[in-house]
């Protein structure tokens, strides 16, 4: 555990509102702030920062404090978000051996990569590093584009890489976390998990090496293996090579879908192409990339699997506020083919030709019906009308109307009325989805949190009374805390209650005291969400006194009973606990 008083001065440096708008945009609405939230696309903002330096989503349920903000940004552990904000506050973490293993184990998988990378690096440039040499020269990539790229070999044996980064330490064990070694399921032995390929290291923003893509040589499967997520990387927050775009990419980035398009692209000098990490686009990378440009040019592979990539990829970039282009290409399957076959100026005039999202959409559209033939113009208009109202802004409405009437040779006026119609139905469909939701939710279906909610929905309800008290008030925690309040881990009925109560009460009886912020280390950011959810609830309401705490408690404590008397058992835990409580107080009393 570390410290409270660490924790407390920690919260007091790294303040949460300053550290929030280096990440979002807040305004001020009454006491507290608010913005879209980071963690969910919306357009309408629910985020809110409250005077007592907790946040939280009434969209997605994201909530907690500094610590759990960082978590979630940063992806880190909760050791991981305490050093983050230490080294942001010039502060060091209070160290012992357990916590340097919670907290080192993300440093470890950096240092190893670190080792690894170079490890390839090696390879590839000995004579056991030839057959790959030719292949990435045969690939036309140059001495000094393999370098920037830090691009490596994996050789053909299966214990290279760990018997190497065993003579530095590290043990089978953090090989196999950091996704550098296997295990053999015979014998329990590491091996190397990359052998005989060429090795693509991915390096983040500040430079760490995160994972690894590693490409075989010729055709056999899987082409591409990748590092899986650790401690220290998750695939679906990261994009290749954006360590090198990041400082070209204000105007606008290219996005590409695989590694050799990337670095194709750098090579003839297109400094601001990233690509995914075999996967498709995410939110969170879509995110990721408005810290760095305006623009995105989605250039995928020109096969219909890339072409549909592109759709999904355009609605992703669209929703975080990106402006999106496709750049369309002939003759090539691939922007790493199409240099190699017309060259950089060739790609230059594509990139200037790409075009918005709606255009891209449009020619779809009219490619799949000819509006020469009346039925099809029919549905390419229905299918348009869809498309444009999909969209929020009049503006925007409008523009693409004129664009999409000149196309169909259909006035704007008759179109607008479809859009308009098209439109309210979608508003009518999304209205009814988020009340369908909302009662979803009230209902405690779906709960992932605490699934044992929608079994008894008052119970439930009277937990988070009880819990929401103690998380805010310090005499309602020392009520419960001295027995003066008669609450056992046994009275709880759902599994997320009874954990968040053993939680609280051991912090609030160690040594070290109670502080909201040290329930990050055993919950996750969704978990602490939902406390937060549960301090909110009680905070905006005006009567949160001792009896509110007592009428809960009796709740909980009856329908524990029921609950024992039904299962038709003895002397329960419960009991047994409520008379051992009884006693000590007893005791206390006489004494
Ligand atoms: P491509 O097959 O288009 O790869 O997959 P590429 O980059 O053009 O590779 P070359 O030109 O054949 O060398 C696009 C991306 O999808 C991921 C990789 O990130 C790749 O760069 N991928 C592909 C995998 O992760 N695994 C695979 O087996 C194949
Ligand atoms: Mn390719």
């Amino acid at each position: 555990m570390v410290p409270r008083e660490f924790i407390e001065e920690l919260k007091a440096r790294c303040d949460l509102e300053e550290i929030i708008r280096t990440y979002i945009p807040l305004k001020r609405a009454g006491a507290n702030l608010s913005g879209c939230c980071p963690f969910h696309s919306e357009k309408t903002p629910s985020f809110t920062v409250f005077p007592d330096k907790h946040f939280y989503c009434f969209g997605c349920g994201a909530g907690g404090d500094v610590i759990t903000f960082i978590m979630r940004q940063e992806n880190l552990d909760y050791m991981g978000a305490v050093e983050y904000l230490a080294n942001r506050a010039g502060l060091t973490v209070p160290r012992d051996g357990e916590r340097r293993d919670e907290g080192g184990r993300r440093t470890r998988v950096l240092e190893m990569n670190r080792e690894a990378a170079r490890y390839f690096r090696a390879m590839l440039f000995s004579p056991a590093g030839s057959e790959a040499m030719a292949y990435l020269t045969g690939r036309g990539l140059d001495g000094a584009t393999i370098k920037r790229f830090g691009l490596g070999y994996a050789p053909a044996s299966f214990g290279g890489l760990c018997d190497h980064l065993h003579k530095l330490g590290y043990t089978d064990e953090e090989m196999v976390t950091a996704f550098l070694c296997g295990k053999s399921r015979k014998t329990g032995r590491p091996y190397d998990y990359f052998r005989n390929r060429v090795m693509f290291p991915i390096i983040d923003v500040s430079g760490n090496v995160i994972a690894f893509g590693g490409r075989v040589m010729d055709d056999s499967k899987p082409k591409y293996l990748n590092t899986s997520d650790t401690p220290a990387f998750k695939k679906s927050r990261n994009l290749f090579a954006l360590n090198y775009a990041k400082g070209n990419c204000s105007e606008q980035m290219i996005l590409c879908e695989g590694y050799m398009d990337v670095i194709a692209l750098h090579a003839a000098g297109f400094l601001c192409a990233v690509a995914t990490l075999g996967t498709a686009i995410t939110a969170e990378q879509a995110r990721l990339m408005t810290k760095y440009t305006q623009r995105v040019v989605i250039s995928y592979d020109s096969d219909e699997a890339g072409q549909r990539a592109a759709q999904k990829a355009l609605r992703i970039l669209g929703e975080v506020g990106l402006e999106t282009r496709v750049l369309r290409m002939n003759g090539a399957k691939d922007p790493d083919e199409y240099i190699k076959n017309h060259g950089a100026d060739r790609f230059r005039q594509l990139l200037a030709n790409s075009v918005t999202g709606f255009a891209y959409r449009l020619d779809n559209v009219l490619a799949q019906h000819d509006p020469a033939i009346p039925e099809e113009k029919i549905k390419a208009s229905a299918e348009l009308c869809r498309i444009i109202a999909g969209s929020y802004s009049h503006v925007e409405r409008e523009v693409y109307l004129a664009e999409a009437a000149k196309r169909l040779e259909l006035p704007v006026d008759v179109l607008r009325n479809d859009v308009e119609r098209e439109a309210k139905r979608l508003s009518r469909e999304r209205r009814q989805q988020e009340s369908r939701d909302a009662q979803a939710a009230a209902a405690g279906f779906g709960d992932r949190v605490n699934p044992d909610m929608a079994k008894n929905m008052r119970i439930a309800r009277a937990e988070e009374t009880v819990l929401g008290l103690m998380l805010l008030y310090d005499e309602h925690r020392a009520a419960v805390a001295s027995g003066k309040i008669e609450l056992t881990e046994a009275d709880f009925f759902t599994a997320f209650g009874r954990r968040v109560f053993s939680a609280v009460l051991a912090l609030e009886t160690s040594d070290g005291g109670f502080d909201v912020g040290l329930l990050g280390a055993q919950f996750s950011p969704e978990e602490i969400g939902r406390i937060e959810r549960m301090r909110l609830g009680r905070r905006e309401l005006s009567e949160n006194g001792i009896s509110v705490l007592r009428e809960s408690a009796a709740l909980l404590r009856e329908d524990a009973q029921r609950r024992n008397a039904e299962q038709g058992g003895a002397l329960s835990a419960v009991e047994r606990r409520r008379a051992a409580l009884a006693a000590a107080k007893e005791q206390k009393t006489k004494g």
